[in-house]
């Protein structure tokens, strides 16, 4: 028998052996690790928890669904048969739901396979910044991560790579200007969210459709993190006129659970078949209960209220002169925003996330942004609060560089 102790093994969660913090319990908008210290959530654990933590009456639809069956594979329940409609019922006009998933990279995987088979075409248009998950063919499409995973097939992807500037001219010269014989798809977030958040021109979903509309190629639009009022409504992409042909989405529709899914227009479903939906766990019955009890929760809620006064309230807080003498930029979408600076070689943003961390507040980043995505029924004194931690953080860091 292999000798344990509490420390022994190999495999560590990589944030904890940069931070080492042990969570244990959750509630609302408040996270207590194992001593006890309580830390305020402005992540909800990377945009996934939209309904807060420990939710009642989320959690009473799991405990029952415990006692009766946790999955069933291709043999649908009732629950899933619950939860198929209640996703269906939030859909819009001519979009219906296609397939149920555990993870969102899988519920892609699934959308490009469909995009594939319905058109006989191989490529797929992608943006460099986007993200659409960690499976060798998600990461294959965008170029945040080249070093991780070899050579990409010739054929796989189209990518653009914008100069930063999001001029839709730019963009529309360049979709003129590549071959469209072999494009099947194109992909991206309607908010960039990982690399960001960063807002997208307000012509740039107008101008996909229209490019996708007269190459008949297929529209995918990745509302994983951005679905389920964390930016606008269900999906910032379903607004008005204009519609995506694949519209994929996770994270909010779980709040923790694991469940994701795939929604197409009616004229794709019959190539559905030839994509191979389905894996073990999808549209496991736990994962609908908890679906089921999310969408009840969200019909409750004015997130729409919520997340406006929380995009107001934090361009109002950093807008003060000291954080404009920071050379502060301000980013995102309702529930989902972002912080950086000005000057392009600014490079504290991790050491000011674990400063912000070890005051008690719980956010993302990568090496320029700072992410805050709270779960969207925080208070908003508690929104506040969090916003002056996080100010004081800037300025102490933006003191030590000067000394
Ligand atoms: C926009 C987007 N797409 C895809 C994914 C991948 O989802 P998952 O981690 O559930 O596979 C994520 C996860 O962060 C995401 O934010």
């Amino acid at each position: 028998m292999k000798e344990t102790s509490s420390n022994a093994g190999y495999y560590r969660p990589d944030h904890y052996l940069k931070y080492p913090i042990v969570f244990k319990s959750a509630d609302g908008t408040t996270v207590k690790d194992v001593n006890g210290r309580e830390y305020l959530d402005l992540s909800a654990i990377m945009g996934a928890v939209n309904c807060g933590h420990n939710v009642p009456q989320i959690n009473s639809r799991l405990i029952q669904q415990i006692g009766m069956m946790w999955t069933s594979n291709f043999f649908p329940t009732d629950i899933q048969l619950e939860a198929i409609a209640k996703v269906d019922s939030i859909l819009p006009e001519g979009i219906n739901l296609a397939a149920l998933y555990s993870t969102g990279a899988e519920a892609i995987e699934l959308a490009l396979r469909v995009a594939r088979a319905a058109t006989g075409r191989n490529r797929i248009l992608s943006f460099k910044d986007h993200f659409h998950g960690k499976t060798l063919g998600t990461m294959h499409l965008v170029k945040q991560f080249p070093d991780c995973y070899g050579p990409v097939p010739d054929d796989y992807r189209t990518v653009f790579e914008s100069d930063g500037s999001d001029d839709p001219a730019i963009l529309e010269a360049y979709l003129a200007s590549i071959p469209v014989d072999d494009l099947a798809a194109v992909i991206f977030e309607p908010v960039i969210g990982y690399s960001g958040p960063r807002r997208l021109h307000k012509d740039f979903l107008g101008i996909m459709r229209k490019f996708c509309d007269e190459n008949d190629v297929v529209m995918i639009v990745d509302e994983i993190l951005t679905g389920f009022h964390r930016c606008k409504g269900w999906f910032v992409s379903c607004q008005g006129a204009i519609k995506p042909d694949i519209l994929v989405f996770g994270k909010g529709l779980g709040n923790g659970h694991p469940i994701s899914g795939v929604a197409c227009a009616s004229s794709l479903y019959q190539f559905l078949g030839n994509s191979l939906p389905g894996s073990t766990f999808a549209g496991n019955s736990l994962a609908c209960a908890a679906a089921c009890g999310v969408l009840e929760f969200m019909h409750g809620q004015n997130f729409a209220e919520k997340t406006t006064a929380m995009e107001t309230l934090f361009c109002e807080f950093f807008s003060q002169p000291r954080f404009k003498a920071h050379g502060i930029r301000l980013d995102g979408m309702g529930g989902l925003l972002s912080i950086s600076f000005q000057d392009p070689s600014f490079s504290r943003m991790p050491d000011i996330y674990l400063d912000v961390l070890k005051n008690g507040v719980i956010t993302s980043h990568t090496q320029q942004y700072l992410r805050l995505t709270p779960p969207l029924t925080i208070d908003l004194i508690a929104f506040e609060r969090g916003l002056e931690v996080i100010g004081k953080c800037i300025d102490a860091s933006f003191a030590t560089a000067i000394k």
